[in-house]
């Protein structure tokens, strides 16, 4: 095992490396697909501020930045499909492109309700780049444009993915030992 590697992470299922050759490869499509129009990501809180953060400096100068936070009511690693808006978008969505900047696609839940609800507001197109895609998305008809990198289905922290607010800041992505949230009654 990587003697860097935190403690708490069992596995890495990707690196800095390929978090950057994934994101190469998503701007280069994101760059061909939109040529020079006005762009605006809108990013998910907390979860996809890296990713923003490392895409967006790949797209060029076109681009704008919104952010929405939401609340996905669940147990701690399983989301469940009630959603609610801790801050809304800043941005009026009327004629605009809009590609929404995702961390992780698990089961989709969280983001049909995010597409519908944008695209109710009148965008000119709504598309999607996610990081990360586990295995059970592909069983929801959630239409996602740009994967960067498909990983097994195990619950993962790291490169803005946490558990419990912790861990956001690893800049790869690992799976976590599983006895971090069989303990986390302590974690809080
Ligand atoms: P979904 O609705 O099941 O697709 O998941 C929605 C959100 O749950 C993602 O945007 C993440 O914020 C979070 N999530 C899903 N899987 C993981 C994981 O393995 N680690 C950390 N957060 C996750
Ligand atoms: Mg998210």
């Amino acid at each position: 095992m990587n003697a860097d590697l935190h403690p708490d992470i069992v596995d890495v299922v990707a690196t800095e490396e390929d978090i950057a050759e994934a994101l190469e490869r998503i701007s280069a499509q994101v760059r061909e697909d939109y040529d020079g129009t006005d762009l605006l990501l809108v990013g998910v809180l907390k979860g996809a501020v890296m990713v923003m953060a490392d895409l967006s400096r790949r797209l060029g100068t076109h681009t704008q930045m919104d952010w929405m936070a939401v609340s996905s009511y669940g147990s701690g690693t399983k989301s469940s499909g009630v959603v609610r808006i801790l801050k809304d978008l800043d941005t009026d969505l009327a004629g605009r492109h809009v590609l929404v900047v995702e961390d992780i696609i698990d089961s989709g839940i969280t983001l049909s309700w995010l597409l519908k609800n944008l695209r109710s507001r009148g965008a000119a197109s709504v598309e999607v780049a996610t990081l990360l895609r586990k295995p059970a998305a592909a069983k929801v008809t959630v239409d996602v444009k740009y994967v960067g990198i498909e990983i097994p289905d195990k619950f993962v922290v790291g490169y803005g993915l946490d558990y419990a607010e912790r861990y956001r800041t690893l800049p790869y992505v690992g799976v976590l030992a599983p006895h971090v949230y069989s303990d986390s009654a302590t974690l809080a």
